[in-house]
Protein backbone atom coordinates (compact mmCIF):
# COMPACT_ATOMS: atom_id res chain seq x y z
CA UNK A 1 0.00 0.00 0.00
CA UNK A 2 2.72 2.47 0.40
CA UNK A 3 4.10 4.26 -2.59
CA UNK A 4 0.22 5.43 -3.41
CA UNK A 5 0.06 8.86 -3.54
CA UNK A 6 -2.94 11.21 -4.70
CA UNK A 7 -2.36 13.56 -8.01
CA UNK A 8 -5.79 14.18 -7.90
CA UNK A 9 -6.48 15.81 -4.67
CA UNK A 10 -7.20 20.15 -4.50
CA UNK A 11 -6.58 22.10 -2.02
CA UNK A 12 -10.21 21.83 -0.35
CA UNK A 13 -9.65 18.11 0.19
CA UNK A 14 -6.71 16.82 2.68
CA UNK A 15 -5.04 13.68 1.83
CA UNK A 16 -5.16 10.84 4.28
CA UNK A 17 -3.84 7.05 3.89
CA UNK A 18 -7.31 4.80 5.14
CA UNK A 19 -6.98 1.27 6.02
CA UNK A 20 -8.20 0.30 2.71
CA UNK A 21 -5.14 2.25 0.82
CA UNK A 22 -7.50 4.53 -0.07
CA UNK A 23 -6.32 7.82 -0.55
CA UNK A 24 -8.16 11.22 -0.75
CA UNK A 25 -11.40 12.31 -0.37
CA UNK A 26 -12.11 12.96 -4.16
CA UNK A 27 -11.49 9.76 -4.74
CA UNK A 28 -13.46 8.59 -1.70
CA UNK A 29 -16.44 10.37 -3.64
CA UNK A 30 -14.98 8.62 -6.75
CA UNK A 31 -15.45 5.29 -5.27
CA UNK A 32 -19.09 5.94 -3.74
CA UNK A 33 -20.35 6.83 -7.13
CA UNK A 34 -18.47 4.60 -8.59
CA UNK A 35 -19.86 1.62 -6.00
CA UNK A 36 -23.79 3.42 -6.47
CA UNK A 37 -23.45 3.39 -10.61
CA UNK A 38 -22.18 -0.57 -10.33
CA UNK A 39 -24.98 -1.43 -7.86
CA UNK A 40 -27.75 -0.09 -9.96
CA UNK A 41 -26.69 -2.23 -13.18
CA UNK A 42 -26.39 -5.20 -10.84
CA UNK A 43 -29.66 -4.63 -9.69
CA UNK A 44 -31.56 -3.79 -13.09
CA UNK A 45 -29.65 -6.58 -14.40
CA UNK A 46 -31.08 -9.29 -11.64
CA UNK A 47 -33.15 -11.74 -13.87
CA UNK A 48 -35.23 -13.25 -10.90
CA UNK A 49 -36.09 -12.22 -7.17
CA UNK A 50 -33.52 -14.93 -6.06
CA UNK A 51 -30.78 -13.17 -7.75
CA UNK A 52 -31.97 -9.94 -6.70
CA UNK A 53 -31.70 -11.18 -2.91
CA UNK A 54 -28.10 -12.05 -3.73
CA UNK A 55 -27.56 -8.44 -5.07
CA UNK A 56 -28.72 -6.82 -2.08
CA UNK A 57 -26.37 -8.76 0.65
CA UNK A 58 -23.62 -7.85 -1.78
CA UNK A 59 -24.44 -4.17 -2.58
CA UNK A 60 -25.97 -3.13 1.20
CA UNK A 61 -25.03 -6.04 3.18
CA UNK A 62 -21.85 -5.51 5.89
CA UNK A 63 -19.43 -6.49 3.26
CA UNK A 64 -20.36 -4.14 0.51
CA UNK A 65 -17.94 -1.33 -1.23
CA UNK A 66 -20.18 1.11 0.46
CA UNK A 67 -20.04 0.06 3.70
CA UNK A 68 -16.04 -0.59 3.88
CA UNK A 69 -16.51 3.28 2.47
CA UNK A 70 -17.79 4.00 5.90
CA UNK A 71 -14.57 2.70 7.66
CA UNK A 72 -12.67 5.27 5.92
CA UNK A 73 -14.74 8.20 7.08
CA UNK A 74 -12.92 8.09 10.84
CA UNK A 75 -9.67 9.14 9.37
CA UNK A 76 -11.14 12.05 7.27
CA UNK A 77 -11.45 15.57 8.58
CA UNK A 78 -14.68 16.56 10.29
CA UNK A 79 -15.49 18.75 7.31
CA UNK A 80 -14.73 15.75 4.76
CA UNK A 81 -16.85 13.21 6.71
CA UNK A 82 -19.52 14.83 6.64
CA UNK A 83 -19.30 14.91 2.45
CA UNK A 84 -18.35 11.56 2.33
CA UNK A 85 -20.97 10.25 5.00
CA UNK A 86 -23.60 12.07 3.00
CA UNK A 87 -22.56 11.04 -0.53
CA UNK A 88 -22.79 6.97 1.16
CA UNK A 89 -26.05 8.18 2.94
CA UNK A 90 -27.01 9.06 -0.55
CA UNK A 91 -25.89 6.16 -2.45
CA UNK A 92 -27.24 3.63 -0.16
CA UNK A 93 -30.80 5.67 -0.10
CA UNK A 94 -30.50 5.15 -4.19
CA UNK A 95 -29.85 1.63 -4.26
CA UNK A 96 -32.44 0.78 -1.84
CA UNK A 97 -34.94 2.52 -3.95
CA UNK A 98 -33.55 0.66 -6.81
CA UNK A 99 -33.84 -2.43 -5.10
CA UNK A 100 -37.26 -1.60 -4.30
CA UNK A 101 -38.04 -0.71 -7.59
CA UNK A 102 -36.66 -3.96 -9.36
CA UNK A 103 -38.27 -6.27 -6.80
CA UNK A 104 -42.24 -4.69 -7.56
CA UNK A 105 -41.47 -5.81 -11.34
CA UNK A 106 -40.06 -8.85 -10.75
CA UNK A 107 -42.72 -10.17 -8.21
CA UNK A 108 -45.25 -8.59 -10.95
CA UNK A 109 -43.85 -10.66 -13.68
CA UNK A 110 -43.81 -13.88 -10.92
CA UNK A 111 -47.40 -13.20 -10.33
CA UNK A 112 -48.39 -12.71 -13.71
CA UNK A 113 -46.13 -16.83 -14.18
CA UNK A 114 -48.45 -18.14 -11.68
CA UNK A 115 -51.67 -16.68 -12.93
CA UNK A 116 -50.76 -18.21 -16.41
CA UNK A 117 -49.89 -21.39 -14.92
CA UNK A 118 -53.14 -21.99 -12.67
CA UNK A 119 -55.58 -20.36 -15.49
CA UNK A 120 -58.63 -22.68 -16.48
CA UNK A 121 -59.35 -22.67 -20.09
CA UNK A 122 -63.38 -22.76 -20.36
CA UNK A 123 -63.91 -21.88 -23.72
CA UNK A 124 -65.93 -24.39 -25.26
CA UNK A 125 -64.09 -25.98 -28.14
CA UNK A 126 -65.12 -29.10 -30.68
CA UNK A 127 -61.33 -29.83 -31.24
CA UNK A 128 -59.71 -30.27 -28.23
CA UNK A 129 -55.81 -31.29 -27.55
CA UNK A 130 -54.28 -33.53 -25.02
CA UNK A 131 -51.57 -32.63 -22.81
CA UNK A 132 -49.30 -34.13 -25.61
CA UNK A 133 -50.59 -32.40 -28.11
CA UNK A 134 -52.09 -34.96 -29.98
CA UNK A 135 -55.29 -32.87 -31.55
CA UNK A 136 -58.39 -34.97 -30.39
CA UNK A 137 -62.23 -35.04 -32.08
CA UNK A 138 -65.42 -34.64 -30.16
CA UNK A 139 -67.46 -37.73 -30.84
CA UNK A 140 -70.97 -37.70 -31.43
CA UNK A 141 -73.91 -39.68 -32.22
CA UNK A 142 -73.35 -42.49 -35.19
CA UNK A 143 -75.56 -41.37 -38.00
CA UNK A 144 -78.06 -44.82 -37.27
CA UNK A 145 -78.34 -43.18 -34.32
CA UNK A 146 -78.92 -40.00 -34.90
CA UNK A 147 -81.49 -41.41 -37.42
CA UNK A 148 -83.40 -43.40 -34.80
CA UNK A 149 -83.35 -40.40 -32.88
CA UNK A 150 -85.18 -38.33 -35.20
CA UNK A 151 -87.66 -40.79 -36.20
CA UNK A 152 -88.71 -41.09 -32.42
CA UNK A 153 -88.50 -37.30 -32.04
CA UNK A 154 -90.93 -37.35 -34.68
CA UNK A 155 -93.62 -39.56 -33.89
CA UNK A 156 -93.97 -38.68 -30.63
CA UNK A 157 -94.48 -34.90 -31.96
CA UNK A 158 -97.70 -36.61 -33.89
CA UNK A 159 -98.58 -38.27 -30.85
CA UNK A 160 -97.17 -41.09 -30.20
CA UNK A 161 -95.43 -43.32 -27.29
CA UNK A 162 -92.00 -45.37 -27.85
CA UNK A 163 -91.26 -49.07 -26.99
CA UNK A 164 -88.41 -51.40 -27.07
CA UNK A 165 -88.60 -55.34 -26.90
CA UNK A 166 -85.87 -57.77 -26.66
CA UNK A 167 -83.58 -59.15 -29.60
CA UNK A 168 -83.70 -62.32 -28.66
CA UNK A 169 -87.59 -63.36 -29.24
CA UNK A 170 -89.02 -67.15 -29.54
CA UNK A 171 -90.12 -68.74 -32.47
CA UNK A 172 -93.93 -67.61 -31.43
CA UNK A 173 -93.19 -63.72 -30.72
CA UNK A 174 -91.32 -63.37 -34.38
CA UNK A 175 -93.26 -65.79 -36.12
CA UNK A 176 -96.12 -67.88 -34.95
CA UNK A 177 -98.28 -64.76 -32.86
CA UNK A 178 -97.23 -63.00 -35.92
CA UNK A 179 -99.76 -64.93 -38.29
CA UNK A 180 -97.20 -67.47 -39.67
CA UNK A 181 -97.60 -71.02 -38.23
CA UNK A 182 -94.43 -73.71 -38.07
CA UNK A 183 -93.68 -74.38 -41.77
CA UNK A 184 -95.87 -71.26 -43.08
CA UNK A 185 -94.09 -70.46 -46.10
CA UNK A 186 -94.12 -66.79 -45.21
CA UNK A 187 -91.14 -67.35 -43.20
CA UNK A 188 -88.84 -67.89 -45.78
CA UNK A 189 -88.79 -63.82 -45.92
CA UNK A 190 -86.89 -63.58 -42.89
CA UNK A 191 -83.48 -65.88 -43.16
CA UNK A 192 -83.41 -66.36 -39.28
CA UNK A 193 -80.46 -67.14 -37.06
CA UNK A 194 -81.14 -69.49 -34.42
CA UNK A 195 -79.88 -69.62 -30.85
CA UNK A 196 -78.99 -72.75 -29.61
CA UNK A 197 -81.28 -72.34 -26.85
CA UNK A 198 -84.11 -74.96 -25.69
CA UNK A 199 -85.37 -77.53 -28.62
CA UNK A 200 -83.71 -76.80 -31.92
CA UNK A 201 -85.16 -73.47 -33.86
CA UNK A 202 -87.41 -72.00 -31.08
CA UNK A 203 -84.95 -69.16 -29.70
CA UNK A 204 -83.66 -67.11 -32.05
CA UNK A 205 -82.46 -63.35 -33.28
CA UNK A 206 -85.73 -61.65 -34.02
CA UNK A 207 -85.75 -60.69 -37.78
CA UNK A 208 -87.42 -57.89 -37.73
CA UNK A 209 -89.33 -55.45 -34.91
CA UNK A 210 -92.85 -56.82 -35.72
CA UNK A 211 -92.72 -59.12 -32.66
CA UNK A 212 -92.41 -56.45 -30.16
CA UNK A 213 -95.92 -55.44 -31.44
CA UNK A 214 -97.26 -58.47 -29.89
CA UNK A 215 -95.25 -57.91 -26.45
CA UNK A 216 -97.24 -54.71 -26.02
CA UNK A 217 -100.59 -56.11 -27.29
CA UNK A 218 -99.80 -58.67 -24.47
CA UNK A 219 -98.97 -55.87 -22.01
CA UNK A 220 -101.47 -53.25 -23.06
CA UNK A 221 -105.11 -53.12 -23.72
CA UNK A 222 -106.43 -50.42 -26.41
CA UNK A 223 -105.91 -47.51 -27.65
CA UNK A 224 -102.63 -48.09 -28.44
CA UNK A 225 -100.42 -45.60 -30.37
CA UNK A 226 -96.55 -46.43 -30.44
CA UNK A 227 -93.37 -46.93 -32.66
CA UNK A 228 -91.04 -49.32 -31.32
CA UNK A 229 -87.31 -49.12 -32.64
CA UNK A 230 -84.38 -51.66 -32.44
CA UNK A 231 -81.93 -53.85 -33.81
CA UNK A 232 -82.72 -56.88 -35.93
CA UNK A 233 -80.79 -59.30 -37.38
CA UNK A 234 -80.60 -62.01 -40.65
CA UNK A 235 -78.61 -64.62 -42.02
CA UNK A 236 -77.66 -62.29 -44.97
CA UNK A 237 -74.38 -61.89 -46.72
CA UNK A 238 -73.29 -57.88 -46.26
CA UNK A 239 -73.17 -56.57 -49.72
CA UNK A 240 -74.72 -52.77 -50.59
CA UNK A 241 -78.20 -52.85 -49.35
CA UNK A 242 -78.24 -55.95 -46.83
CA UNK A 243 -75.97 -55.84 -43.28
CA UNK A 244 -76.90 -58.81 -41.53
CA UNK A 245 -77.25 -56.54 -38.18
CA UNK A 246 -79.54 -53.20 -39.10
CA UNK A 247 -82.32 -51.26 -37.72
CA UNK A 248 -86.08 -51.06 -38.16
CA UNK A 249 -88.67 -48.78 -36.41
CA UNK A 250 -92.00 -50.99 -36.45
CA UNK A 251 -95.71 -48.67 -35.77
CA UNK A 252 -98.80 -50.15 -34.22
CA UNK A 253 -101.84 -48.14 -34.30
CA UNK A 254 -105.11 -50.46 -32.57
CA UNK A 255 -108.26 -48.15 -31.47
CA UNK A 256 -112.11 -48.43 -32.22
CA UNK A 257 -112.62 -47.66 -36.10
CA UNK A 258 -109.20 -47.34 -37.27
CA UNK A 259 -109.60 -47.40 -40.78
CA UNK A 260 -106.77 -47.78 -44.10
CA UNK A 261 -107.52 -44.33 -44.69
CA UNK A 262 -106.10 -43.51 -40.94
CA UNK A 263 -103.25 -45.59 -42.15
CA UNK A 264 -102.48 -43.91 -45.32
CA UNK A 265 -102.74 -40.38 -43.80
CA UNK A 266 -100.40 -41.53 -40.75
CA UNK A 267 -97.85 -42.21 -43.33
CA UNK A 268 -98.24 -39.09 -45.57
CA UNK A 269 -98.24 -36.81 -42.20
CA UNK A 270 -94.99 -38.64 -40.96
CA UNK A 271 -93.16 -38.16 -44.94
CA UNK A 272 -94.08 -34.82 -44.73
CA UNK A 273 -92.86 -34.29 -41.52
CA UNK A 274 -89.85 -36.57 -41.58
CA UNK A 275 -88.45 -35.37 -45.15
CA UNK A 276 -89.76 -31.90 -45.13
CA UNK A 277 -92.44 -30.25 -46.83
CA UNK A 278 -93.11 -31.08 -50.64
CA UNK A 279 -92.28 -35.12 -50.15
CA UNK A 280 -95.05 -37.39 -50.53
CA UNK A 281 -95.90 -40.95 -50.34
CA UNK A 282 -97.60 -43.83 -51.88
CA UNK A 283 -98.94 -47.28 -51.45
CA UNK A 284 -98.65 -49.84 -53.47
CA UNK A 285 -100.14 -53.74 -52.90
CA UNK A 286 -98.15 -56.05 -51.40
CA UNK A 287 -98.23 -59.25 -49.16
CA UNK A 288 -97.54 -59.73 -44.94
CA UNK A 289 -98.66 -61.85 -43.26
CA UNK A 290 -100.07 -60.21 -40.17
CA UNK A 291 -101.60 -57.40 -42.36
CA UNK A 292 -104.23 -57.48 -44.95
CA UNK A 293 -104.25 -55.78 -46.62
CA UNK A 294 -100.76 -54.66 -46.73
CA UNK A 295 -99.00 -52.64 -48.98
CA UNK A 296 -95.19 -51.01 -49.89
CA UNK A 297 -95.14 -47.68 -49.05
CA UNK A 298 -93.10 -45.62 -51.17
CA UNK A 299 -91.99 -41.74 -50.41
CA UNK A 300 -90.61 -38.88 -52.73
CA UNK A 301 -87.13 -39.44 -53.67
CA UNK A 302 -84.95 -37.30 -51.14
CA UNK A 303 -81.95 -36.71 -53.09
CA UNK A 304 -83.71 -36.15 -56.44
CA UNK A 305 -86.92 -34.68 -54.78
CA UNK A 306 -89.13 -36.83 -57.13
CA UNK A 307 -87.49 -35.41 -60.51
CA UNK A 308 -85.79 -39.22 -61.23
CA UNK A 309 -82.41 -40.23 -60.56
CA UNK A 310 -79.67 -43.32 -60.03
CA UNK A 311 -81.17 -43.30 -56.59
CA UNK A 312 -84.70 -44.04 -57.49
CA UNK A 313 -84.06 -45.52 -60.78
CA UNK A 314 -85.30 -42.58 -62.52
CA UNK A 315 -88.91 -43.77 -60.96
CA UNK A 316 -88.86 -40.22 -58.57
CA UNK A 317 -89.74 -42.99 -55.79
CA UNK A 318 -88.01 -44.97 -53.06
CA UNK A 319 -89.40 -47.85 -51.72
CA UNK A 320 -89.04 -47.61 -48.00
CA UNK A 321 -91.16 -50.29 -46.15
CA UNK A 322 -94.38 -52.11 -45.48
CA UNK A 323 -97.70 -51.59 -43.80
CA UNK A 324 -101.24 -52.51 -43.70
CA UNK A 325 -104.32 -53.26 -41.33
CA UNK A 326 -103.71 -55.66 -38.57
CA UNK A 327 -104.73 -59.09 -39.38
CA UNK A 328 -107.28 -60.37 -37.17
CA UNK A 329 -105.23 -63.94 -36.37
CA UNK A 330 -102.81 -61.55 -35.13
CA UNK A 331 -105.30 -60.12 -32.55
CA UNK A 332 -106.41 -63.48 -31.90
CA UNK A 333 -103.07 -64.44 -30.52
CA UNK A 334 -103.12 -61.56 -28.21
CA UNK A 335 -106.66 -61.83 -27.34
CA UNK A 336 -107.84 -58.26 -28.50
CA UNK A 337 -111.56 -58.46 -30.16
CA UNK A 338 -111.77 -57.96 -33.75
CA UNK A 339 -115.22 -57.25 -33.67
CA UNK A 340 -114.38 -53.69 -31.26
CA UNK A 341 -110.74 -52.84 -32.62
CA UNK A 342 -108.83 -52.35 -35.39
CA UNK A 343 -105.53 -50.94 -36.40
CA UNK A 344 -102.64 -50.55 -38.94
CA UNK A 345 -99.21 -51.28 -38.42
CA UNK A 346 -95.97 -50.01 -40.46
CA UNK A 347 -92.66 -50.97 -40.43
CA UNK A 348 -89.20 -50.39 -41.59
CA UNK A 349 -85.24 -50.19 -42.19
CA UNK A 350 -83.39 -47.72 -40.15
CA UNK A 351 -80.31 -47.77 -41.73
CA UNK A 352 -81.93 -48.31 -45.17
CA UNK A 353 -83.72 -44.87 -44.77
CA UNK A 354 -79.89 -43.01 -43.79
CA UNK A 355 -78.93 -44.76 -46.90
CA UNK A 356 -81.27 -43.35 -49.22
CA UNK A 357 -81.15 -40.01 -47.26
CA UNK A 358 -78.14 -38.93 -47.54
CA UNK A 359 -77.01 -40.72 -50.98
CA UNK A 360 -75.01 -43.52 -49.11
CA UNK A 361 -73.87 -45.68 -51.98
CA UNK A 362 -72.83 -48.72 -49.88
CA UNK A 363 -73.92 -49.57 -46.28
CA UNK A 364 -71.22 -51.41 -45.07
CA UNK A 365 -69.76 -47.96 -44.48
CA UNK A 366 -72.32 -47.57 -41.47
CA UNK A 367 -70.62 -50.39 -39.85
CA UNK A 368 -67.03 -49.47 -40.80
CA UNK A 369 -66.40 -46.97 -38.12
CA UNK A 370 -64.12 -44.70 -40.52
CA UNK A 371 -63.89 -41.36 -38.98
CA UNK A 372 -63.37 -39.65 -42.71
CA UNK A 373 -67.26 -41.23 -43.02
CA UNK A 374 -68.47 -40.56 -39.36
CA UNK A 375 -67.53 -37.20 -38.89
CA UNK A 376 -69.60 -35.94 -42.28
CA UNK A 377 -72.88 -36.61 -40.25
N1 LIG B 1 -91.68 -56.70 -40.49
C1 LIG B 1 -91.64 -56.38 -41.88
C2 LIG B 1 -90.26 -56.65 -42.44
O1 LIG B 1 -89.35 -56.86 -41.69
C3 LIG B 1 -92.01 -54.94 -42.14
C4 LIG B 1 -93.45 -54.70 -41.87
C5 LIG B 1 -94.37 -54.84 -42.87
C6 LIG B 1 -93.87 -54.35 -40.64
C7 LIG B 1 -95.71 -54.64 -42.66
C8 LIG B 1 -95.23 -54.12 -40.38
C9 LIG B 1 -96.13 -54.28 -41.42
O2 LIG B 1 -95.69 -53.78 -39.19
O3 LIG B 1 -97.45 -54.07 -41.18
O4 LIG B 1 -90.09 -56.65 -43.63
Amino acid sequence: MSGTSSTSSTSSTSDITGTNGIKGTAELLARVEAAQQQGEQALAGAPTTADLKAAEAELLGRKSALAQLNTCLRDLTPEDRKLVGQAVNDARAKLISALANKKADLDAVDRARALQADRLDLTESLRTTSPSGVIQDRGHLHLVTQTRDELEDTFVAMGFSVAEGPEAETDWYNFEALNMPPAHPARGMWDTLYLKLGAPETVLLRTHTSPVQIHLMENQKPPIYAVMPGRCYRRDTPDARHLPVFHQIEGLVVDRGITFGDLAGTIEAFTEAFFGPGMHSRLRPSYFPFTEPSAEFEVTCPICGGDGCRTCSGSGWIELGGCGMVDPEVFAAVGIDPEEYSGFAFGFGIDRLAQVRHGIEDMRILLDNDLRFISQF
